[in-house]
């Protein structure tokens, strides 16, 4: 038990240190998705605080009975006590202007295109595209709305623009559900740790049925990660560049159909069969000791017990 628990402490410690890079890389990489998993709606002044608590308010884009912990989530996010971490409207505004400057290279994109065919493209839409290009793939999230993105209006435009927001209150709870596992983990493993060390475990009974009820926590907190990852990323497929909704699989509902249900059969089977060997080998109980008879110290095993040698 002591060695279990010290690899469980050392483990629940390190998925911390890692989530907490994480949580760096998404501020560099994936500011949208921090200020969803926050519900950070406007830019707070550095250090910016962090909710312990709250509820997402997707409509009136506020947070209900808000209880933050000073500091925490500027220091987290940027490792410095003076930058900011910006909040969704702002994101929303500059993603607006970023949707606008695709547009142009996206027509600049196409007038090149057209002149290649014929001749060589006008300079003026090279130098548009080398200054926008890098905004193209904002222009793309209007596609959703409008099949030319440069005859998008300007409410299609504001469309596109707050279409760049997550499912910002399913982020904020799997965050809070994944990370209260994680300090969870800590906690009872420490537990575990400091009182097997003591051989006092048997004095606290109960502590092994809370070690056998939380057994499916990290399945739980995986998957609350993989949520916030995934959806925390949307509405992107690759951050900034290409929108999800241009990225789709062109498989059609009744072949995915078809492969889930292989899956799921697939592993429902193995899942029967690995059960019924698990139970006819527990049922079967511990074997005996037939090994060899090898002396130790004087001693040999008769029928699995130590006996004086002869
Ligand atoms: C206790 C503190 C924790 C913090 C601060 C934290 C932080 C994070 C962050 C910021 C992400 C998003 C990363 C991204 O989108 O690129 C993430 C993802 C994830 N987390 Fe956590 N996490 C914690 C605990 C846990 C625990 C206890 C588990 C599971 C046992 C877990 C499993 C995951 C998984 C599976 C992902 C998705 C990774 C991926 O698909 O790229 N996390 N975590």
């Amino acid at each position: 038990m002591t060695v279990a628990c010290a690899f469980g402490l050392a483990a629940a410690l390190s998925v911390v240190v890692l989530g907490d890079e994480s949580g760096y890389l998404t501020t560099e990489h994936q500011k949208m998705k921090l200020a969803a998993i926050e519900s950070m709606w406007e830019t707070e002044p550095a250090p910016a605080s962090f909710t312990l608590f709250g509820i997402p308010d997707t409509k009136d884009r506020e947070t209900h009975y808000a209880v933050h912990i000073p500091w925490v989530m500027g220091l987290i996010g940027t490792r410095s006590l003076d930058t900011p971490i910006e909040g969704i409207n702002e994101l929303v505004k500059s993603g607006k202007a970023r949707i606008e400057n695709g547009i142009l290279a996206y027509e600049a994109l196409g007038n090149i295109r057209q002149a290649m065919g014929t001749g060589t493209p006008d300079t003026a839409d090279q130098a548009t595209f080398e200054q926008y290009g890098n905004d193209l793939g904002y222009a793309y999230l209007l596609k959703r709305f409008v099949d030319d993105p440069s005859q998008a209006t300007p409410a299609q435009i504001d469309q596109a623009a707050n279409s760049l927001i997550p499912p910002v209150g399913t982020l904020f709870w799997s965050f809070r559900i994944m990370v209260g596992c994680g300090f969870l983990f800590i906690a009872v493993m420490a537990t575990f740790f400091y009182l097997s060390t003591r051989r006092r475990l048997d004095s606290h009974r109960w502590l092994l049925h809370v070690a056998v009820w939380i057994i499916p926590l990290p399945w739980i907190a995986a998957e609350a990660g993989w949520i916030v990852a995934e959806l925390g990323r949307q509405p992107w497929i690759i951050e900034g560049i290409l929108p999800t909704a241009l990225a789709v699989s062109s498989l059609g509902a009744g072949t995915l159909f078809l492969t889930i249900t292989g899956f799921v059969a697939l592993y429902t089977v193995l899942f029967i069969i690995e059960m019924g060997l698990m139970l006819a080998a527990i049922r079967k109980g511990p074997q005996p000791d037939n090994g060899p008879e090898m002396p130790v110290l004087g001693f040999r095993r008769v029928q699995g017990t130590m006996t004086p040698a002869e």
